[in-house]
C-alpha cells in the first residue's frame, strides 16, 4: 500500500528528543532501566510536546506510523541471532527512546514467561522457529493476529519501532472498522463462543488443561467494534454453522481490506490492538546478521473490553513492570 501516511517528527521535537535519550543513555540508562528511575523521566515540557505530537493511532484506521524519533542514533550493531542474545548496551538509544516515546502513551509492561519479562522484546528471526507462528519465525507467513489476544490485560496500544529491515519485509496490517462483515456476522461473532490459548512464545505448557472462559471475537468498543483474533491459537466451544460461517467471514474480510507497511529503519508503527489485527509476510532469514530487526513495547491504556473479560485467568500469566517486578492482577 503506498499510500501509509508517515508522521515525521519536527526537527525541533527530534533533537531534544535525540538529546535527552543520548543523555540518559550516557548515565547509564538502558531499555529495560530507564522507567524504574524518576531522574530519567523526560523533561516535563518535552514530554507534553511529544505526548501531543505522537498522539494515538487514527480512531478508524488504528494505526499511525512515526518517523524521525531514532534519526540521531547510530545504527546498532549486526541482528542477533535470538532474542537472548541481545546486547543491551548495543541498541541502548533505540530501546531507551522506544521505552520513553511509549510511556507517554499508557503503562508500560512486559510478561514473565515471555523474553525475561523485558519490556523491550527484540523480534528478529531465529534458527528452529521458522515455521511457527511467533515473531521469531520467517518462511511462513505470520497470520493476523491480536497482540497477546489469550489475554483480558493485553496490551491496548502496540508498538514496532524497526532497527534493519533491508528486504522491506512487509508488516500486514488490517483494521476491523474497515473489514466487510454483514451484521449477522457480526451478531455472531459477539457471541463468546471460542477461547484464544497463549502463543508458542510463551513458556506455559499448561494451557490445554485450564478451564476454557468463552471469549467474544468483537465488542463495541470506543469507536466502534473492537476485535480480539488469533486463529492459530483458538479452539472452538461451539459446532453452531452460523458461528462458524462467521468467524471465517471475519478472516476472508481481513484478507480483503489488509495492506502492507514496509516499514523502513528509524520507523515506529503504533498499532491499535483493540482494533487492528496484524501479521507479516513469510521471508528466508540469512541469519548472518542484516536480518530484519523490530523492537516491540506493550502499552496498556484504557481501551474498552467486554465486561466479561474480567472473567478470564489470563492463563495465569502475569505481567513485569518496566524494573521487572511482577504486576499484580487487575491493575
Ligand atoms: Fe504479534
Amino acid at each position: 500500500m503506498n499510500d501509509v501516511k508517515i508522521h515525521s517528527l519536527p526537527a525541533h521535537l527530534r533533537v531534544a528528543f535525540t538529546e535527552a535519550v543520548a543523555d540518559r543513555v550516557a548515565a547509564g540508562a538502558r531499555g529495560d532501566t530507564v522507567l524504574g528511575r524518576p531522574e530519567w523521566q523526560l523533561p516535563e515540557r518535552l514530554a507534553d510536546q511529544l505526548r501531543d505530537w505522537l498522539g494515538n493511532p487514527d480512531p478508524v484506521d488504528g494505526f499511525r506510523v512515526v518517523r524521525g524519533l531514532f534519526d540521531g542514533f547510530a545504527q546498532p550493531g549486526p541482528t542477533p541471532a535470538h532474542w537472548a542474545e541481545t546486547d543491551p548496551d548495543d541498541s541502548a538509544a533505540h530501546d531507551v527512546a522506544l521505552a520513553l516515546a511509549a510511556r507517554l502513551l499508557g503503562r508500560v509492561f512486559g510478561w514473565t514467561d515471555q523474553q525475561d519479562g523485558r519490556v523491550v522484546h527484540n523480534i528478529l528471526p531465529s534458527r528452529g522457529y521458522e515455521q511457527m507462528q511467533v515473531g521469531a519465525s520467517s518462511t511462513v507467513p505470520l497470520t493476523w493476529h491480536t497482540e497477546d489476544g489469550f489475554h483480558p490485560e493485553r496490551a491496548d496500544l502496540l508498538l514496532l519501532a524497526c532497527i534493519r529491515n533491508p528486504d522491506a519485509i512487509g508488516t500486514l496490517l488490517a483494521g476491523i472498522q474497515r473489514a466487510p462483515l454483514s451484521p449477522e456476522a457480526i451478531e455472531q461473532l459477539r457471541r463468546p463462543l471460542l477461547v484464544i490459548e497463549p502463543d508458542d512464545s510463551y513458556e506455559d505448557e499448561d494451557a490445554a488443561h485450564e478451564e476454557r472462559i468463552g471469549m467474544a471475537t468483537v465488542w463495541d468498543g470506543d469507536h466502534g467494534l473492537g476485535v480480539r483474533y488469533d486463529p492459530s491459537y483458538t479452539v472452538t466451544l461451539t459446532d453452531d454453522p452460523a458461528f462458524s460461517a462467521a468467524y471465517q467471514q471475519l478472516g476472508a474480510a481481513f484478507e480483503e481490506c489488509g495492506f502492507i507497511v514496509p516499514l523502513e529503519p528509524g520507523d515506529l508503527l503504533m498499532v491499535d490492538n483493540n482494533a487492528v489485527v496484524h501479521g507479516r509476510i513469510a521471508f528466508r532469514a540469512r541469519y548472518d546478521g542484516t536480518d530484519r530487526w523490530l523492537k516491540r513495547v506493550l502499552v496498556r491504556a484504557q481501551g474498552v473490553r467486554p465486561t466479561r473479560e474480567l472473567l478470564e485467568h489470563g492463563y495465569h500469566q502475569q505481567q513485569t513492570d518496566p524494573e521487572n517486578q511482577v504486576v499484580p492482577a487487575g491493575v
